[in-house]
């Protein structure tokens, strides 16, 4: 898989895909994640991605050329199956639209930033619009960071243990049931004694009964 990160704040990204998992995925050749300054773009010598918006009003508006300039370049060396824009008003991202995202082979991705992009941008090139929650952040980074990484941990190959992403909370609809490991009591609080009975099946079902109780409780939502 490929991942083209468009930004006008590209050492943003950086420390992000040099650590843990992330880095790991690249360096085995699983994902190449490839970060774009918009600036890169620009035609005029301040290299400027914004301006003010038509009509008036508070806030700076991204400029269509760099945008169109940057992805076209990129569209002109392989065919990519989504340019996905981050942007609060988006649909809101669950693991189903992650899932699906991660069986795709090439994906750009473009952060907005300011008052977001001139609207031309989403009619013209975007063919999908995600956003992380209902909170406005400063800048669609983080939120394109996130979006990779539930992405990018998906990949065969990518954890260590093939059943770990299967098992994450979401996954079926439920969350994910509580986990111990040592010591076995710790300060008179033990484990529950069916996780050290060795006992595979009755595990199992342990579990799942505390996924299903943990979603009743906390998001019964899920369950409709
Ligand atoms: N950019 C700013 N806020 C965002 C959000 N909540 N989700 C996605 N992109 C964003």
């Amino acid at each position: 898989m490929k991942i083209d990160i468009i930004t006008c704040l590209p050492r943003l990204l950086d420390s992000f895909f040099a650590h843990s998992i992330l880095q790991r995925a690249q360096v085995g050749g699983y994902v190449e994640v490839v970060v774009h300054d918009l600036r890169d773009y620009t035609a005029d010598k301040h290299r400027r991605v914004d301006d003010y918006a038509f009509g008036g009003g508070a806030g700076m508006v991204m400029q269509i050329e760099p945008i169109a300039r940057c992805i076209r370049s990129l569209q002109a060396e392989r065919p990519y199956d989504e340019v996905i824009y981050m942007t609060p008003d988006g649909t809101r991202l669950n693991q189903q639209t992650t899932n699906a995202l991660s069986l795709r082979q090439n994906l750009i991705i473009l952060c907005g930033h300011y008052k977001g992009v001139d609207e031309r941008v989403r009619e013209l090139f975007i063919t999908k619009e995600i956003s992380i929650g209902d909170y406005v952040l400063s800048g669609g980074e983080l939120a394109a960071a996130v979006l990779s990484d539930a992405i990018i941990r998906l990949l065969p190959g990518v954890l260590n243990d093939e059943t770990s992403a299967l098992t994450d909370s979401f996954q079926d609809n439920l969350l994910a049931p509580p986990v111990y490991t040592r010591p076995a009591e710790f300060e008179g609080h033990r484990v529950p004694d069916i996780l050290l009975s060795g006992h595979e099946a009755k595990i199992d079902e342990w579990r799942h009964e505390q996924a299903l109780e943990r979603t009743r409780i906390r998001r019964p939502d899920l369950l409709d």
